[in-house]
């Protein structure tokens, strides 16, 4: 049996009662562990130490991890933080913490994989009984039980896995000990039911198989009764996402809504009116763009806040401040940019006085998107810089998580404009100092990238557009 959290932390503990410096343990991780005796390793004392929660969450969190490497790390860090580095988990380029972090989102991911993937299946005869075969990258069974306990606990339901599995009835629930191994395939009307409900919705406008594979990786197939669709599916896919991309401009341009600005000024006019969502039930005006009517390069933000909402234009607020300092500090010509959102109205909830932000929900931006499209289209930009997540999915037509679009070169609008994503100054303003201080940087060279000249663009049209 390899290392658990509980078996570590006594570990851990008794090399810190004996001082034990990291370099000096020894974690045999895979099978049998030791704390292989150092003659200066004493038995576990009394004595306690303090450490911060965070640490504790985080070693819990990468526990589950299968490798092991997350105990000697655990024990390094938690040394540091023991022997004069209180703040060491916010040093986010200590590479020991960053590696931690990379574990720990390996295992979320590898959680979040199980409850996308288990699929039950009714065991033999008896129309009550359910039954799932799983295989985890992690140990993580203890985490996933409360997942699917929570989900299915009105069931009599079996999850095996080749670590062990979990049964479990509405009153009472019980571990299965492993190892286990693969029981016999079965033919069952559930298969049929998952395979109708993926292929109805699957978006082929979406589709990048890439990213497919990433999200449903080639090793799931084989316990997934509806895998089999999927080359059919790829197949067919770029008819369909031509005919789902037309059919989407159509919806999404309401002609009871706006008839199309032909200028700038009637665009940012239409803006300030605009009914095409919920949004506007606040009774304000959307708030338009700033900039001139053709810019090189155009900043697209989230939306705007409170000051922006009540002055009427973008980036006046403290995030706008933010920004205008960092453009000021890579010398851009900041009267050449076009400045916008990709929501032109402020969604907030009040608290008091006060009113909070809220971040905007896919249904308003995609009714704001045909603003974004048609301002996109008229200030014809080389490049597009995306403030934050809302913005590259506006842009894009799909999600994208900030850290993956900053690392892609090869993004670009629907106009072919390259795509630069950074981070959104607000992000800036609320972490932490060390967090803070390296997003600045990034920023700082993502924005150099966006004003750098040599920049040519390649007018190709990508698949998605849709949101
Ligand atoms: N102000 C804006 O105009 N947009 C943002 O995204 C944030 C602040």
């Amino acid at each position: 049996m390899g290392l658990d959290f509980e078996s570590w932390r006594k570990l851990a503990r008794e090399g810190l009662s004996a001082e034990t410096p990291p370099a000096r343990m020894a974690w045999e991780t895979s099978t049998e562990l030791q704390l292989f005796s150092d003659p200066t390793v004493l038995p576990a004392t009394d004595r306690e130490f303090r450490c911060p929660k965070e640490f504790l969450s985080l070693a819990k969190a990468v526990a589950p991890h299968r490798s092991g490497e997350q105990w000697p790390l655990l024990y390094a860090v938690l040394w540091d933080l023991t022997h004069g580095r209180p703040r060491l988990l916010e040093d986010v380029a200590d590479p020991r913490v960053h590696r931690l972090g990379i574990l720990d989102k390996q295992v979320r991911r590898d959680l979040h994989k199980m409850t996308a993937f288990v699929r039950f299946e009714r065991v033999g005869d008896d129309p009550e009984v359910f039954a799932a075969w799983y295989e985890p990258d992690h140990l993580i069974l203890d985490l996933a039980e409360t997942f699917f306990r929570k989900r299915f606990g009105s069931m009599n339901a079996a999850i095996l896995t080749p670590d062990g599995g979990l049964a479990w009835t509405p009153f009472e629930s019980r571990r299965v000990p492993g190892p286990l191994s693969k029981p016999s395939a079965t033919k069952d009307p559930f298969q049929d039911l998952w395979r109708s409900y993926f292929a109805s919705t699957f978006n082929p406008a979406r589709l990048k198989v890439r990213m497919m594979k990433r999200e449903m990786p080639v090793r799931f197939w084989k316990n997934l009764p509806e895998a089999e669709l999927i080359p059919s599916m790829i197949a067919g896919s770029s008819r369909r996402a031509r005919e789902m991309i037309e059919k989407s401009r159509e919806e999404a341009r309401p002609t009871t809504v706006r008839s199309r600005p032909k200028t700038l000024d009637e665009l940012r006019a239409g803006v300030r009116v605009c009914t095409a969502c919920d949004l506007c039930e606040s009774k304000r005006p959307g708030v338009p763009s700033r900039g001139p009517a053709r810019a090189r390069v155009a900043i697209v933000g989230e939306q705007p806040g409170d000051q922006e909402d009540r002055e009427g234009l973008p980036f006046v607020g403290p995030a706008g401040r933010l920004l205008m300092e960092l453009l000021a500090e890579i010398a851009a010509p900041t009267e050449n940019v076009y400045f916008t959102n990709a929501v032109k109205h402020f969604r907030f909830v009040e608290q008091g006085k006060m009113r909070v932000h809220r971040r905007p929900e896919a249904t308003h931006v995609r009714a704001c998107r045909m603003w974004l499209e048609d301002e996109l289209a008229m200030v014809a930009p080389e490049v597009v810089v995306c403030l934050g997540g809302t913005a590259i999915h506006s842009v894009l037509g799909y999600a994208l998580p900030v850290g993956e679009a900053r690392s892609r070169q090869d993004l670009r609008d629907e106009r072919g404009a390259r795509v630069i994503a950074t981070y959104h100054p607000a992000a800036l303003l609320r972490a932490m100092p060390e967090q803070a201080r390296a997003w600045r940087a990034d920023t700082l060279a993502d924005l150099r990238k966006a004003f750098e000249k040599r920049e040519q663009s390649k007018r190709e049209v990508p698949l998605g557009i849709n949101l």
